[in-house]
């Protein structure tokens, strides 16, 4: 897989003309939903660059990432002729980046894509990395290909209009990054002040989370192995996402890793010894931003069920990725039914549910 460049900004409009002029095309595409083309397009078309760009605009929310919304993105690129030359610059959260990157990287077999990440979650994890797709038969994720981005650029300008729990979402997965990276950046997220965000040093602390994930995926792009470590809090995490959406009640993917990662840390202290005042002091962060995931013992089959059904797992063994320190990465780890249980009592009992 060819290696990407993630450009934090300085300017939008500059790295962007940088960005569109390395990519030689014949007709430039722009990807927005309905909040980004409303929020965000008309900045984006002061952008010289872009005065020629063909707008395509689909609905807001994971309830769109699907098959009819990419039928209607190849739909509006096949009338407008795009061809294999083309480009499509992609303006969003991780719905408009994955679904955007599937649409370029599967169209006349593919064309190039320029990501612009509009969300914390995108900017830090969705839109690095070259995981595109889309849900399908009511599963996250579930048919995509690895495709990177040509570029992936990062203002972290957007971020000043994003709402509290969109903040937070994004913000767990920076946490899972210090966690899987080294104590010092781990130690600089949980004394960040989120009260009152000063974002100039938020823009740090996003360029260090982004570097994280780009060291892992330049070793290991297709996820055989150590690209695992960006697993950690997710064979629960998306547990808890699955059960939420089952019961009418969902939450956003961030919150639910940041209760994976309770549960994960926990196991982690059981099966690799991680350190207990660690995992305190990152549960404490996380039960004073993220609340909880309410959920009774009669609800334990069901989570156990769903994390069987977990793409990650290999011959219907759960996997996990655990830690035995603050970046040392246990890679493949089970845990019996038993242990698992355990885990889930561990939580209630922590989270005070
Ligand atoms: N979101 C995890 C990964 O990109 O591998």
């Amino acid at each position: 897989m060819s290696k990407q460049e993630v450009i934090l900004c300085e300017s939008l409009e500059v790295s962007l003309g940088r960005a569109i002029e390395k990519c030689p095309h014949d007709r430039l595409f722009i990807l927005t939903d309905e909040q980004t083309h409303r929020l965000c397009m008309p900045q984006m078309r002061e952008v010289s660059f872009l005065k020629d760009a063909i707008e395509i605009t689909i609905g807001a929310g994971d309830v769109h990432k699907t098959l009819e919304t990419l039928a209607s993105v190849w739909q509006i690129l096949s009338d407008k002729g795009a061809s294999r030359h083309s480009l499509l610059v992609n303006l969003g959260g991780g719905m408009v980046t994955d679904l955007g990157g599937f649409a370029a990287a599967t169209f006349k077999r593919g064309f190039a894509y320029i990501n612009v990440p509009t969300t914390l979650l995108a900017m830090v994890d969705a839109s690095v990395g070259g995981k595109t797709g889309i849900n399908f038969n009511g599963l996250k994720n579930e048919v995509g290909v690895f495709a990177p981005a040509d570029s992936v650029l990062i203002e972290t300008e957007f971020l000043r209009s994003l709402d509290a729990q969109n903040f937070f979402s994004g913000y767990a997965e920076m946490l899972k990054h210090g966690l899987i990276s080294n104590e010092a950046h781990w130690a600089e997220l949980l004394n960040f002040n989120t009260d009152l965000i000063d974002y100039k040093y938020l823009k740090k602390l996003v360029g260090e989370s982004v570097q994280v994930k780009e060291n892992i995926v330049e070793q290991d792009p297709f996820e055989h192995g150590i690209r695992k470590a960006l697993n950690l809090g997710h064979t629960v995490g998306h547990a808890f996402e699955s059960l939420a959406l089952a019961e009418n009640r969902p939450v956003l993917h961030g919150y639910a890793v940041a209760w994976g990662i309770v549960c994960e840390l926990y196991l982690s202290h059981l099966k690799t010894g991680f350190p207990k005042e660690k995992m305190r002091q990152t549960i404490q962060f996380i039960k004073e931003n993220y609340g909880s995931f309410t959920f009774d013992c009669k609800q334990y089959e069901q989570l156990y069920a769903l994390m069987l059904h977990d793409k990650k797992n290999t011959a219907g063994v759960i996997n996990f990725t655990l830690l035995k320190e603050i970046g040392d990465i246990s890679i493949n780890q089970t845990a019996d039914k038993d242990q698992i249980f355990g885990m889930f009592d561990f939580y209630r009992e922590c989270m005070g549910i």
